[in-house]
């Protein structure tokens, strides 16, 4: 799979315990190269999300700079119940130390229209989060939309129902608003969603093998884990969906993922649907696709790159 220079990426995050997998792995393949970690709120608030991608950062040991961004949607107030799900410091309740590095000095936008601007064609955008600071990047500076390599997100369902509403993804749902700008901003957008998302679930057992590994990578993804875990268990299920390292493995390996072009909208102005993002599979609407839908994952083989990834560390 890693065949020559690495990509470069910059993750937009609200870590979260997907996240937080998501970005160790990104960390622990040779395909990527992570010029920054921007954050935003979601699955808790910003500046939790931010000591989060602080500590992520000194767990890698890797000098990756971390630019704080927006604590709330683009137009409502910020109403996460992500916490939840993820614990309210964002790691599954786990107590972790205060992290020792500060973030950048810009906001995550401004950081991101440097870095793509600065990089003609070389950035990949992978946000994980709620998409205020991606929009909030396009709107100040549309020239990033021709100078980007691609966007990949994790966010959306084009089939499936939603998981923060009948219809909507959380990330979507979150900020429906800067969901519709960046889908509309005429740039190269891959939708890794929940039709995919939904499709891998790390179970008890996989969770065992990489506890089994030991490092300092699979010691923490377990720790932080079990809040999560624990929650689906109180459901009847024995797994957690791979959310986030889903967008992350789609950049380090397309082939995992069966896609297909479409012209998707994301609904914003329903109180009842906002955050739904409808695909018009048939071309009734007779507009240019924007978007290439992820609509399947070879599951087992994304689950294998994710255990050798962690259980086999670079770092
Ligand atoms: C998305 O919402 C968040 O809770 C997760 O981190 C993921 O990005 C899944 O809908
Ligand atoms: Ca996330």
């Amino acid at each position: 799979m890693s065949n020559g220079t690495p990509k470069r990426i910059i993750i937009d995050t609200d870590p979260g315990v997907d996240d937080s997998m998501a970005i160790l792995l990104a960390f622990n393949s040779p395909e990527l190269q992570i010029e920054g970690l921007t954050t935003v709120f979601g699955n808790t608030g910003v500046d939790i999300t931010t000591k989060n991608a602080l500590r992520l950062v000194e767990l890698a040991g890797k000098p990756v700079p971390v630019a704080a961004g927006a604590g709330k949607p683009l137009l409502r107030p910020y109403t996460g119940e992500g916490w939840k799900v993820h614990g309210r410091n964002g790691l599954g309740e786990v107590p972790f130390p205060e992290p020792k590095g500060m973030p950048d000095k810009r906001h995550a936008a401004q950081f991101i229209i440097d870095l793509v601007m600065a990089n003609p064609g070389e950035i990949t955008l992978i946000p994980i989060g709620p998409l205020t600071n991606i929009a909030l990047a396009v709107s100040l500076e549309p020239r990033i939309a021709e100078n980007v390599k691609e966007v990949v997100l994790m966010g959306g369902a084009a089939m499936n129902p939603g998981n923060a509403s009948p219809v909507a993804e959380a990330n979507i749902h979150n900020d429906p608003e800067a969901a519709h700008i960046v889908f509309h901003a005429g740039w190269p957008v891959t939708m890794v969603g929940l039709d995919v998302t939904h499709k891998t679930e790390i179970d008890s057992a996989y969770m065992e093998q990489l506890k089994a590994a030991h490092n300092r990578f699979t010691d923490f993804i377990y720790a932080i884990s079990q809040h999560y875990m624990n929650l689906y268990r109180q459901r009847g299920i024995d797994g957690m969906p791979v959310h986030d390292s889903s967008a992350v493995a789609y950049v380090i390996d397309p082939t995992l993922f069966q896609t297909k072009k479409a012209y998707v909208d994301v609904e914003y102005q329903s109180s009842f649907h906002h955050g739904q993002t409808v695909a018009d599979w048939r071309g009734q609407r007779k507009l240019e696709p924007n978007v290439n839908v992820c609509v399947d994952v070879d599951s087992p083989r994304f689950l294998d790159l994710y255990r050798k990834r962690l259980t086999e560390p670079m770092l």
